[in-house]
């Protein structure tokens, strides 16, 4: 059932867990991820950044396979379809493919074009029905090309974000794509709680799931926390599982090398992967 994140995401803030979104890749991370939300009961959000979009052959390619794969595998659980990390361009290319839910990451412009480009496409998303995520204070690391320093949010300015209608907001606490490095302090709390209370009842999301420990996971979404993005993760246990298989010669054995087979140990490793993270995430039976 492809629908918009809106109300799975209010309403794990409302009952205290979040809602994974993992990124995809292509047609063995989807359908991973999907069967795995509907054998546990799960909501879920694929996400897709650009530069996946592209791989995958364009947006238009991305809409049709997941809402082709969602009617085939007969998946009855909530999934939205979720444009991660948009560029003003990308939030329209998506609208226009059929995505029912953007992020518009507007947190590298200055506060006041930040707000005058998320105030438009708020407009455009909600008159199509579509949810949409914005964004403040930068998430450090690198996805896909796109580099954030990392930069804790401040809580008057996601009130102003916030206070424009957007459906979800990923305030900068500290947090950063891909492996956490070694002298990583952690994520800020501090500025977890006053966000918090400056946006009220607005579901926050926390990007940068990767890595952090479940301690932290947990204090998170006691503290309005309800959408947790994984990617790398997803990747890193997908390489060593397919490493692995090679290692072992696996692919040199009869038909070990069809593509069904030397894919199948990272298939299962990201389901193992997203079950993980659902179970900790508290979104189990909440579909
Ligand atoms: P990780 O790759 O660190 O899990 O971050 C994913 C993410 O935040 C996608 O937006």
């Amino acid at each position: 059932m492809l629908v918009t994140a809106k109300d799975m995401l209010d309403k794990a803030k409302a009952g205290k867990y979040a809602v994974g979104h993992f990124n995809i890749n292509n047609l063995e991370w989807t359908k991973a991820i999907l069967q795995t939300a509907e054998e546990l009961r799960s909501p879920v959000i694929l996400g897709v950044s650009e530069g996946a979009g592209k791989y995958m052959g364009g947006f238009e390619v991305v809409t049709a396979m997941v809402k082709a794969m969602d009617k085939s595998l007969g998946i009855t659980v909530p999934v939205a379809l979720h444009l991660d990390h948009g560029t003003y361009e990308g939030c329209y290319k998506c609208v226009k493919a059929g995505f029912s839910s953007i992020m518009f990451d507007g947190s590298h412009f200055a506060i006041d074009e930040n707000i005058q480009k998320t105030t438009e496409l708020v407009h455009v998303a909600h008159n199509l029905g579509l949810s949409i995520e914005a964004e403040v204070g930068a998430i450090g690391g690198e996805e896909d090309g796109v580099v954030g320093r990392g930069e804790c949010a401040d809580p008057a300015e996601c009130k102003m974000i916030a206070d424009l209608g957007v459906d979800f907001l990923a305030a900068g606490i500290g947090n950063i794509h891909g492996v956490y490095p070694a002298n990583w302090e952690g994520l800020s709390f501090e500025t977890l709680e006053a966000v918090n209370k400056a946006v009220g009842a607005m579901p926050l999301v926390l990007h940068g799931g990767t890595g952090i420990p479940d301690d932290m996971i947990a204090k998170a979404i006691s503290l309005g926390v309800a959408k947790i993005n994984v990617n790398t993760e997803c990747q890193l246990v997908f390489r060593d599982a397919t490493r692995a298989y090679i290692e072992a010669g696996k692919d040199q054995q009869g038909k070990g090398f069809d593509p069904r087979k030397l894919l199948a140990p990272g298939v299962e490793a990201i389901k193992a992967k997203v079950k993980e993270k659902m179970e900790l995430f508290g979104s189990v039976g909440k579909a």
